[in-house]
């Protein structure tokens, strides 16, 4: 099963946790950035990203290379804003949404500790599904490495099989 981990990360938990999950199960690493980056330091870091994800906006992707025949499964990975997922991960869903059509999904949320269970339901209902295929949640896991973030994100990738 060739799996493409589609994800976005501002300061770099979601991607160091994408980076593992694409060791384990060699899967393709496809990281998506808004053309007008997000303001990352100091209140307005929190205001700009918090407003936009309440609000559902579609933020302009940098160009990206993703290939949806090569998948037979999708990941996404997401930092959790204002307890919802993130806007360029709306973006892309909005952009490629025929071509999830019979794909195994599942997902992964990075965030300090509030608001994951709501940005997943949040995402299923942009995915239009009932469940992921398998689901991890991880509190700010860079900065915070521990034995059990790596038997969380094993068992997750067991999952995928
Ligand atoms: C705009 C913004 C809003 C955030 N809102 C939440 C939140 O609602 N709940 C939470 O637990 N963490 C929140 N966080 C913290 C991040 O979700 C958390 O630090 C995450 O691990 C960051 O992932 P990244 O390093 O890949 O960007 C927020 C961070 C930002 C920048």
């Amino acid at each position: 099963m060739k799996i493409g981990i589609v994800y976005y990360s501002m300061s770099g938990n979601v991607d160091y946790v994408a980076k593992k999950i694409a060791e384990i199960v060699e899967a393709d690493l496809i990281r998506i950035e808004p053309k007008k980056e997000y303001p990352n330091k100091g209140l307005k870091k929190f205001l700009w990203g918090g407003k936009s994800a309440l609000m559902g906006e579609t933020p302009e992707l940098e160009n990206y290379e993703f290939n949806a025949d090569k998948y037979d499964c999708i990941i996404f990975g997401t930092p959790v804003w204002a307890s919802q997922f993130t806007p360029p991960i709306r973006t892309f869903i909005e952009d490629n949404r025929s071509k999830l059509d019979g794909k195994k999904i599942a997902t992964f949320v990075c965030y300090s500790g509030g608001g994951a269970e709501n940005a997943i339901g949040k995402l299923k209902g942009e995915l239009k599904i009932d469940s992921f295929k398998a689901e991890l949640i991880l509190i700010d896991p860079k900065s915070r490495k521990s034995e059990e973030n790596n038997k969380k994100i094993d068992e997750f990738c067991n999952k995928l099989k």
